[in-house]
């Protein structure tokens, strides 16, 4: 069955080779769609790759129900509705480090030209006005530039501008005096870095919390003739306040390469002479567009062929090293959570997951996630996965929580579910053996050694002579084949477990029959 892939936004054709060279890959490119037809056409679609003119929003999404994987060919995920992404348990995968270098560039050339007024000059020349007096611009040494969030990119302007001789004073919530000290910038606050600089440049993403960081407040906190930058996203500057302090003279002059509204026609700011502008350039090279096509090609082709994405979005990145410790076990996570909602039968309240021996070692999350698929699987179905596992757990108000200990009671590795319902406790342990894979090796308290494969019978009975035999009569008169049968007990003549793997799944009614031995006190059948 080939994969259907959907490109909404233009991507570099060099940088979308990997999905073309992977075989059953069926490329549409379509950059003209509206909204409206991306809603109807999407739902063909196994992948939507797009840049950031696509908005794939809440209303696509829920029309998406082929879709598994969106892949942004960039950084911003401000046009994907991430939560709705997770919902629908959709990964969503960015290319975090192809346009860097581009951007940071776009910021220079516009703190350059900012300085000196060179788009103003060129149009002035080109509508045949020689003017020397009027683009009397300011020198960058010796200035103050303030970076306002110091990722990749912020970075990258910062070094790039004390080659211009700028002083550099930086505010990221993840700054420290050291780092800063390390890269030999200055440090501070948001205010002090508003109140500090000459040129204000700003590199966070747009969230709830950037939203309009450079508003009415901030520019009154900063110096008379301060010039602004913003080539990260519209947004994050409050373009009717900027309007109004370049007015008021407050702020001299601001470079934009991203807006509010994008794209636009009419945007007043573009009147003012002191604005000079660019429609999202930023990462507009032919080096930063490959980049970034070919990064996210490769984890779409990755990701629908089975394997572990780089750069996932809405799912925490676990490097290659540490996935390929954790990747067997994935199985037989998902198999316990499975085991466990079967055996309860009951809606769970809390899932506490317990890590044993190697395992305690590693990075557990993904585990996590397995486990939890496994559990909620047996009710919402297969359209539970790996992205959207704890999220649905938390929103049925399922509380997980994750432990380590170093006891592991003679196993090498041990992984330890326990579920809490309202009115009962239960839980399962498995393990990997070497060589011979997943192996269930407790239930509650009793100790077993069963593959957790195909069908299983789970059966509590009190310890007594003959109870074993007239279980496996009553089996046979249903025709159901014994494979495999393991018996454990509490103490002689007390409370016992017995687990059987037959051959075929075994129906209500004939549970209903196994339950009416005297001896028994429960009888639970699982599909693995
Ligand atoms: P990044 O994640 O590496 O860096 C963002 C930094 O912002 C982080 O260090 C974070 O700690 C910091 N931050 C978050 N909230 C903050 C706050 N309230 N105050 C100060 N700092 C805060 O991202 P990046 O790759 O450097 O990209 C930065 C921005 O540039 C993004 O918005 C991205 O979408 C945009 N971008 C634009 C273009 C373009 O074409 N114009 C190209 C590439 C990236
Ligand atoms: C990004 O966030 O990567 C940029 O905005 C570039 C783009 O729009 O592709």
């Amino acid at each position: 069955m080939p994969f259907h892939i959907l490109i909404t936004d233009p991507l570099s054709e060099e940088g979308i080779q990997p999905l073309r060279n992977t075989e059953n890959m069926n490329i549409v490119i379509d950059t003209d769609l509206t909204p409206e037809e991306l809603a109807v056409k999407i739902a063909d679609f196994d992948a939507l790759l797009v840049r950031s003119q696509t908005q794939v929003t809440s209303e696509i999404i829920r029309k998406a129900s082929n879709l598994k994987i969106i892949g942004r060919a960039g950084v911003g995920v401000d046009n994907i509705d991430l939560d709705a992404a997770t919902e629908h348990g959709i990964i969503v995968v960015n290319a975090p480090n192809g346009n860097t270098n581009s951007a940071a560039e776009h910021t220079m050339a516009m703190i350059m030209s900012l300085s000196r007024k060179i788009p103003q000059a060129y149009n002035a020349l080109k509508n045949h006005q020689w003017d020397r007096k009027k683009y009397v611009g300011v020198e960058l040494k010796d200035k103050t530039l303030g970076v306002v969030g110091l990722g990749r990119i912020g970075s990258e302007v910062a070094s790039r501008a004390k080659g211009q001789r700028m002083n550099i004073i930086a505010y990221d919530p993840f700054l420290t005096e050291e780092r800063a000290d390390k890269m030999g910038i200055g440090y501070g606050t948001i205010e002090e870095v508003l109140q500090a600089a000459d040129f204000i440049t700003v590199h966070t993403p747009l969230l709830k919390e950037t939203k309009h960081l450079l508003n009415a407040d901030a520019f009154q906190t900063m110096k008379k003739g301060v010039q602004i930058v913003n080539c990260a996203r519209g947004g994050i500057i409050d373009e009717e306040a900027l309007y109004e302090a370049i007015l008021s003279k407050k702020v001299a002059g601001a470079a934009l390469d991203v807006f509010e509204e994008e794209p636009f026609l009419n945007n007043k700011l573009l009147e003012l002479p002191e604005v000079i502008a660019t429609p999202h350039l930023g990462a507009s090279t032919i080096e930063a567009q490959e980049n970034v096509a070919i990064d996210v090609s490769h984890d779409v082709v990755t990701f629908l062929t089975g394997g572990s994405v780089k750069n996932p979005v809405n799912l925490p990145s676990v490097p290659r090293e540490i996935m390929n410790k954790i990747e067997p076990y994935f199985n037989l996570a998902e198999k316990l959570g499975s085991f466990l909602i079967d055996l309860t039968g009951e809606v769970a309240e809390e899932v506490n997951i317990f890590y044993s021996g190697d395992l305690s070692e590693v990075e557990v999350a993904p585990l996590t996630r397995n486990t939890v698929k496994g559990l909620l699987k047996r009710h919402l179905g297969d359209h539970v996965n790996d992205v959207n596992a704890l999220y649905l757990a938390e929103r049925k108000g399922i509380s997980v929580n994750e432990n380590k200990t170093s006891s592991t009671k003679g196993f090498t590795n041990l992984l330890t579910v326990e579920v809490r319902t309202k009115s009962d406790v239960r839980k399962v342990s498995g393990t990997l053996l070497n060589g011979m894979g997943p192996r269930i090796v407790k239930v509650d308290n009793y100790s077993v050694d069963v593959t957790p494969v195909g069908h299983i019978v789970v059966i509590h009975h009190q310890d007594q002579p003959g109870v074993i035999g007239r279980m496996g009569s009553l089996l046979a008169q249903h025709h159901i084949n014994i494979a495999t049968m393991q018996v454990d007990r509490s103490d002689i003549g007390g409370n016992a477990i017995m687990m059987l793997t037959v051959d075929k799944h075994i129906e209500e009614k004939e549970l209903e029959t196994l339950k009416e031995l005297e001896e028994i006190y429960d009888v639970t059948a699982i599909n693995l």
